[in-house]
């Protein structure tokens, strides 16, 4: 494929940061707002139940900003339901408690070298209840896909802060989406100038081979 991030290294996104912090002072202003407004993503809900007399029931919880990683979600979902459990797909800004269900995959986009903070803030603060159940995580990002040791260090990194909470957790990082038409106008600057180039690079057999030994 021709994705530039193989070209581009996750310092190109963090060099750029400082752009986002300078659209962030911006924010007061109606400017600023526009610039940082994304357009309206879908966060869709799912509930797979294909075997109605399991009563296992996974919760597949996910943060997004361009919807990628719902789609991801929704994937695991249906093959979790495949294998028989009752998997429920929700953004994670919906969950507000983990009461009734019996295992939890939790997967966010990278942005900036980083999960989102809504996901990172809700293992914090259901760390305790996360590390008593099977636990599993998932990552939707770009860069840093190769298998050299640079690209395995980077790409590491992105969990680690997460690993550190839910040290017995598996975990799968997966090559993501870059669509402009679902950036805000900041963020399509942003992949402008580091030159990524709009693509698809979802490999849907690995994340459905993934989902259909997850959490064994
Ligand atoms: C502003 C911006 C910053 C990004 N930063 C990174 C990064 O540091 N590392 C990376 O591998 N991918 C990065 N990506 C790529 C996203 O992780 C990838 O597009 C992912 O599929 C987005 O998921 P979503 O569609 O659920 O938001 C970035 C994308 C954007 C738009």
């Amino acid at each position: 494929m021709t994705m530039t991030s193989k070209q581009l290294s996750r310092r190109d996104f963090l060099k750029l940061s400082g752009l986002a912090l300078g659209g962030a002072a911006l924010t007061c202003s109606g400017l600023g707002y526009a610039a940082t407004r994304t357009p309206d993503i879908a966060t869709p809900e799912f509930l797979f139940a294909k075997d109605t007399t399991m009563t296992q029931k996974i919760l597949v919880t996910y943060a997004t900003r361009a919807g990628s990683t719902a789609e991801i979600a929704a994937a695991i979902g249906q093959t979790l339901a495949e294998r028989g459990f009752n998997a429920e797909v929700k953004p994670v800004k919906k969950v507000s408690s983990l009461a009734g269900y019996q295992s939890v995959i939790l997967g966010s986009a990278i942005r900036m070298g980083n999960w989102l903070p809504e996901m990172v803030k809700f293992v914090q603060d259901n760390q305790l209840v996360l590390n008593g159940l099977p636990t599993a995580l998932f990552t939707a990002h770009m860069l840093n896909t190769d298998d050299d040791e640079a690209s395995c260090v980077a790409r590491e990194a992105y969990t680690a802060p997460v690993r550190a909470l839910l040290p017995k957790a598996p975990e799968a990082l997966f090559s993501g989406v870059m669509d402009f038409s679902r950036l805000s106008f900041l963020d399509r600057f942003i992949a402008n100038m580091v030159k990524v180039v709009e693509s698809d690079q979802r490999d849907w057999e690995k994340i459905r081979t993934w989902a259909n030994t997850v959490l064994n």
